[in-house]
């Protein structure tokens, strides 16, 4: 059962697509806080509080405070507020009861979950303006379906996405794509895609395609798809400022740009330098930039990454110039201990400062907004901006499309990556905690940059990462520039990660037909062990085993070093020691508390009772995997 109430002028972001009668009465289970602009819940000391999305820390939210605020912070660690994501839908569960809430704002809202105070969960709110929607249900599942059944149907990609991606911050050249292929194929590894970072682009200029680099960027695309290759380009959503360029010249032509108070277009700088942003609320603006996607499909492309649309900012031109003014005052004197932190605070606060969010406006139906009042759904519009494009262009076909930032309605058009992680063991850890909370906001096709994007990876940490990887249904490995390569092939102990990548398409059949479960059906894909079992207290402890669809359940090992860990049961189940999809040992295990050996080389996989886990003999591609020949471990 769901009720929507209102509070003050809420700007409508359309994240949920059915229609609600409001209620008049007032908003149940919080409090307005008299003159605040918060609501305050009394949190019972057996209640958990589950959801939130994309987040850092653990699968429950309780004691911390987090804040919707979509925001380009590589550095993932336990102290931050903010990530890329604003997916403001939580449920509370303690006692056998509880119930769930959506805050549909776009502005920024923070979540206290017993941070100020323990035992209260405030929500505080910079205007005091949103939709809210609470929703009673028998269970969490219950609750959670019930709130995805109001915001429409999870985005689906085409079946070749399920198989693994070799991505690095460049692959330069044609025959920098080439190598990574070649050596998956020579290693007998699978792979079905390959991703081009920025530098595919000339002069990071979205839609167009180097000729030094790629000088027939058709045909390479062409020899590739002979390969059963898929080329995934990367979206940003900065247009560079350059005469000539089409993107730009029509941009500013048909006002299409965000704009700042004098009317100028706003001048922001990312990877090409100088850009503007699309204003991607305008539905004008959004079908024109949807429709240069087109580009890029009729050179046969069929996936898409959409980046920098928190929307990243380096420095503005305005406040770039201000801080130069101030540094000038500097030049020459002595600093001390204030002077000193005060410029250095300057030049290190040009990136994506809140007053530069403050300096440009949106036309968003029918009305004009500062930016940081709508700052939420400006990575959801760019995604929905192609994913609208995609069903004009390409109905017959799905396109992958997934993206960095994103907001509540934007998992109708495409999935998410968790953005730039760092090759830490913390950081897998942290990708498992997030995939339960991503399902329950409607985010199934998502997963993290396996390895680890930032920071050196380690041969152990890689295997290990793979290994809860192969679950997730975006299987990327993603590094960045100056950082240690990492593709599989290079690393001593070649044959396990060839053997843990046959495991995920062997897996495939299983985890795609679960996947279309999970959308059709408004369920998750990935279940923390309480959501199955809300009456087992100690299921709400484990933050570290997740089911993952309807037959199975995974416990990573996250630790370096370490030979096995520590189980727990909610139920007896069939543990599948997996080196190999077809080199594995079984052992039926009671419900309760086990250690369970899993080597370097092997994956845990635990059965439930009346349940099989279908295995299809694996293919170095997707579209070769046979699903009329599947084997099937049952329990
Ligand atoms: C951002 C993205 C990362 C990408 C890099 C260069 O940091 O999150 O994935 O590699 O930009 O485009």
């Amino acid at each position: 059962m769901v009720k929507k109430y209102r509070l003050g002028n809420p700007i409508e972001t359309d994240s949920v697509v059915v229609s609600i009668q409001e209620e008049k009465s007032t908003i149940p289970y919080f409090d307005i806080v008299q003159g605040k602009n918060e609501l305050r819940f009394d949190m019972d000391e057996n209640d958990h509080v589950f959801g939130l999305g994309e987040t850092v820390r653990g699968i429950n939210k309780r004691g911390y405070i987090f804040t919707s605020k979509c925001a380009d912070d590589p550095n993932h660690t336990e102290d931050k507020r903010s990530l890329y994501a604003a997916q403001n839908f939580f449920v509370i569960w303690g006692n056998g009861k509880g119930f769930g809430m959506y805050v549909d704002t776009p502005g920024c809202v923070s979540f206290d979950i017993g941070y100020t105070d323990t035992n209260v969960f405030f929500i505080e709110f910079e205007d005091f303006d949103a939709n809210i929607y609470v929703i009673d249900g028998a269970s969490i599942l219950d609750i959670v379906k019930e709130f995805r059944g109001i915001i429409g149907k999870s985005y689906i990609p085409p079946r070749w996405a399920f198989g693994f991606g070799q991505s690095r911050w460049s692959y330069m050249n044609e025959d920098q794509v080439r190598e990574v292929v070649d050596n998956y194929d020579k290693n007998d590894i699978p792979i079905d895609s390959v991703y081009l970072d920025i530098d595919y682009m000339e002069r990071y200029k979205d839609f167009t395609v180097s000729d030094e680099r790629f000088p027939d960027f058709k045909a390479f695309v062409e020899e590739m798809k002979k390969r059963n290759i898929h080329l995934v380009p990367i979206i940003d959503a900065g247009v560079k400022i350059e005469e000539g360029y089409d993107v730009y010249e029509e941009g500013v032509k048909n006002d299409y740009f965000c704009k700042k108070e004098n009317g100028e277009n706003l001048v922001a700088a990312v990877w090409p330098g100088k850009v503007h942003f699309p204003d991607f609320l305008n539905e004008d603006a959004r079908k024109w930039f949807g429709d240069k996607y087109k580009v890029l499909l009729d050179y046969g492309i069929d996936g898409f990454w959409n980046d920098m649309n928190e929307p990243a900012i380096f420095y503005t031109e305005d406040h770039l110039k201000e801080v130069f003014e101030k540094i000038k005052e500097y030049e020459g004197k002595n600093l001390d201990i204030r002077s000193f932190f005060d410029m250095q605070g300057m030049v290190g606060g040009l990136a994506n400062n809140d007053e530069d969010y403050r300096r440009f406006y949106h036309e968003y139906k029918g009305k004009r907004y500062r930016h940081d009042k709508v700052h939420n759904l400006f990575g959801y519009n760019m995604t929905r901006a192609a994913g609208e494009a995609f069903e004009r262009l390409s109905p017959d076909k799905r396109i992958l499309m997934f993206s960095r930032s994103s907001y509540i309605g934007m998992h109708r058009y495409g999935g998410v990556w968790c953005g730039d992680n760092k090759s830490w063991w913390s950081h897998l850890l942290l990708n498992i905690q997030q995939m339960t909370a991503l399902n329950m906001c409607g985010f199934i096709y998502s997963g993290a940059d396996v390895g680890g994007f930032g920071a050196d990876v380690t041969e152990d940490l890689l295997l290990r990462w793979a290994e809860f990887g192969i679950f997730t249904p975006l299987f990327r490995n993603h590094s960045a520039e100056g950082t240690r390569r990492q593709e599989f092939y290079r690393f001593t102990d070649t044959e396990s990660f060839r053997n843990i990548s046959k495991l995920r398409y062997a897996l495939i059949p299983y985890l795609y037909s679960e996947f279309m479960n999970a959308v059709d059906n408004d369920e998750m894909l990935f279940r923390p062990l309480c959501f199955d079992h809300p009456e087992d207290d100690m299921a709400y402890e484990v933050e570290d085993q997740l089911y993952v669809g309807s037959s199975i359940m995974i416990a990573p090992v996250y630790k370096q070093n370490a030979n096995g860990r520590y189980v727990y049961l909610p139920e007896d189940m069939k543990l599948c020691r997996f080196r190999s999809y077809n080199d594995y040992d079984v052992e039926v295990l009671g419900k309760g508390h086990h250690y369970v050996k899993a080597a370097l080389n092997e994956v845990l996989v635990f059965i439930k009772k009346g349940h099989e886990l279908p295995l299809a003999t694996p293919a170095s591609r997707t579209e070769d995997i046979d699903y009329n020949n599947l084997n099937y471990e049952r329990f």
